[in-house]
């Protein structure tokens, strides 16, 4: 049926129907807000170019998770910038590791508050790359070792959920059977399947410290002007165990977010990055944007495309209005 029996706009008329049409609707179920914790007492160090976004203490970070609680965040991921780095990012793996602190603090004040943990090795290598280099390279299977220890010394601190963004070949499968020889079965992965080499990145080095010192992450991270290969990674991840996988960044790539969800019938999350995030945020500083606006224009698109789960430093700034 065509026009003039069939008029699109009739039902744009009145808000109510404007309403019951809607087909996609952003709420606080698909949401995580990512914290960045560091070392000491009563710290705060402001990411300067991530308005809103601070390194904390885990006595401050802490009280951030009870603030962000009560407005109606349900989940949190967390990085951690260590007192020390070494080669190999051995700091991550072990019982007093900062992000540990940080979970069993979080978890002993307010159990419900769901705790994701970043795994990687960037922010504790001294290097900066995401894993053990030999001939000036990221050794895959040596990386795949820390990387296991790593999870396994995180589902010990008590966190709900591991979050690999390392880009190595086989590593869900390395963290899943880690994970199970120790008994945490029932500990779901979320893996950065797709994850670009992009400069999208820049603020969050800033945040996290863990800028490479030497090259880049192109050896690991996905050419940007790849699709096909995403498919591929996505593929071999769930194969390997991966429980939700990962489209990042979000907005450069929601071909990728659709494809993937069209292809695999499996929990996709979106991960709209440092960024991204600063990009709104310089805009709306001027006043050249309607900040408000453009964040549930560009959370509601992500959703859209075919995202499950939004990972955004957007969250604590919208949540309430959800
Ligand atoms: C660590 C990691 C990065 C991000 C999340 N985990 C940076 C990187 O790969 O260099 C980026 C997050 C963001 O930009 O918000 N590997």
């Amino acid at each position: 049926m065509s026009y003039p029996v069939t008029r699109l706009r009739r039902l744009r008329q009145s808000p109510v129907t404007r309403n019951m049409i809607r087909e996609t609707l952003l709420t606080r179920n698909d949401l995580i807000m990512p914290l960045f914790v560091c070392p000491g007492t009563n710290v705060e160090n402001k990411i300067s170019s991530m308005p809103g976004n601070s390194q904390l203490s885990v006595d401050l970070l802490v009280k951030k998770g009870k603030e962000l609680f009560d407005k109606g965040v349900q989940s949190i991921l967390i990085f951690g910038i260590p007192e020390t780095k070494d080669e190999h990012g051995i700091v991550a793996c072990t019982h007093n590791g900062i992000v540990q602190q940080a979970a069993r603090a979080l978890k002993k004040e307010f159990p419900e508050l769901y705790l994701i943990a970043d795994v990687c090795n960037c922010e504790y290598t001294t290097h900066g790359h995401c894993g053990t280099i030999v001939d000036g390279d990221v050794h895959n299977d040596l990386t795949l070792e820390t990387l296991a220890k790593q999870s396994v010394s995180l589902a010990e601190s008590g966190v709900d959920m591991i979050a690999p963004s390392d880009m190595m070949d086989g590593r869900v499968s390395a963290i899943r059977s880690a994970l199970d020889k120790n008994g945490f079965y029932n500990m779901p992965i979320m893996a950065y399947s797709a994850k670009y080499a992009s400069a999208f990145y820049g603020p969050f080095r800033e945040a996290a410290e863990s800028a490479p010192k030497f090259g880049d992450r192109k050896t690991y991270q996905m050419d940007p002007a790849n699709g096909d290969e995403a498919l591929r990674e996505v593929a071999l991840d769930i194969e390997e165990g991966a429980d939700i996988v990962m489209v990042k960044p979000a907005l450069n790539y929601m071909d990728i977010i659709y494809r993937v969800k069209s292809t695999f019938n499996i929990p996709v999350a979106a991960y709209n990055v440092s960024g991204e995030f600063a990009m709104v945020k310089a805009a709306a500083a001027k006043g050249w944007i309607d900040e408000k606006r453009i964040v549930n224009e560009l959370l509601t698109g992500l959703k859209r495309a075919g995202a499950d789960i939004i990972i955004s430093y957007h969250t604590q700034e919208i949540i309430q209005d959800l």
